[in-house]
């Protein structure tokens, strides 16, 4: 199939390009004019707050991925929160006005969110009926879903896939991790209770090849079934990193580590990936140690 991506450059896009290409796929990504071209694959410019993509990226497309989002790391001044929103909401929207032009259409949209959707929500456990929950990225996701949805009405399959914390080598969560980690601040967080569901990048990759291959539609927890406690998940990788002992940090520790991304790391969010497996998904990183083994394994 031919793919057109957005966000194709980042942690994730970089390693799905590579996926695509195994197992015959074309991609093409769409990326804004200031960015560094990517080697990996074609690319066409498309300046995402402007409006609709070129007519000359929809040519042949059958399928899109929508991963653009300007990173949540850093301080969430007024205008970052801004940047967070609209890099997500305005970009999907700009990409589904894009399609209703077309006469061929895109047989399918795979849009991104993340379990930010659900807010912070204690020891409840969440599959993908659950509610949205009442935050600022809580808020961000519900809009993010919903300007993809629009395009269901255009006969287009959207599938919305809710990525919790990713763990690879080369980004995602791991980056302010390793920063809390070498401070010796990777103890219990803000004590430590709250859930954190996440995900090997080898089984992100994995579920959206699937998605696509099999035009899967809804909603998608994109999180392993062994969510543990934040205390758990901090042993556990103190152990697989040898370095036992880490420190507690306190709330304020973390908030000044990692600015706004703290919001993600002392909130609790225990999802379950009912509807990723219920598809016939089967993880290849099913449990916490051997995935946190691999992601912080030196090649
Ligand atoms: N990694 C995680 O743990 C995680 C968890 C939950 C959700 N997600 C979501 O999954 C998506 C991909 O994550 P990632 O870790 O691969 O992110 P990433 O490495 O930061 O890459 C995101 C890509 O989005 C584009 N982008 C960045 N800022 C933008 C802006 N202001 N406006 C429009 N496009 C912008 C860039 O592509 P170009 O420069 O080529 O345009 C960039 O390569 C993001 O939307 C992220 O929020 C990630």
């Amino acid at each position: 199939m031919k793919v057109l991506l957005t966000g194709g450059t980042g942690f994730v896009g970089t390693a799905l390009v590579e996926a695509l290409r195994e197992h015959g796929h074309t991609p093409t990504l769409l990326t804004r004019p200031r960015s560094k071209p990517p080697t990996n694959a074609a690319s066409i410019p498309w300046d995402t707050e402007v409006g609709p993509p070129p007519a000359a990226a929809w040519e042949e497309t059958d399928a899109v991925i929508n991963l653009a989002g300007e990173p949540l790391q850093g301080r969430w001044t007024a205008a970052k929160k801004d940047r967070i929103k609209q890099s997500r909401v305005g970009t999907t929207s700009h990409l589904v006005a894009g399609m209703a032009a077309l006469e061929r259409k895109p047989s399918q949209l795979i849009s991104v969110s993340a379990i930010g959707y659900y807010g912070d929500r204690g020891d409840e456990t969440l599959t993908e009926d659950a509610t949205a929950g009442h935050d600022f990225l809580a808020a961000v996701c519900r809009e993010w879903e919903a300007a993809a949805m629009s395009a269901e009405p255009l006969g287009v399959t959207v599938a919305r896939t809710r990525f919790g914390i990713v763990l690879g080598k080369d980004g995602g969560a791991l980056g302010p991790l390793n920063r809390l980690g070498k401070l010796g601040l990777l103890g219990p967080i803000g004590g430590g209770k709250q859930w954190w569901s996440w995900i090997h990048i080898a089984d992100l990759v994995g579920f959206m090849i699937h998605a696509l291959e099999n035009r899967l539609s809804g909603p998608f927890n994109l999180v392993a079934p062994d969510g543990r406690r934040q205390r758990d998940w901090a042993a556990t990788a103190a152990r697989v990193l040898h370095r036992p002992g880490f420190l507690p940090a306190p709330a304020f520790a973390v908030r000044a580590a990692v600015g706004g991304f703290a919001a993600e790391l002392l909130s609790s969010r225990h999802v379950i990936p009912a509807a990723t497996q219920a598809s016939g998904f089967e993880f290849a990183f099913p449990d916490l140690e051997p995935a946190l083994k691999n992601a912080f394994a030196d090649d």
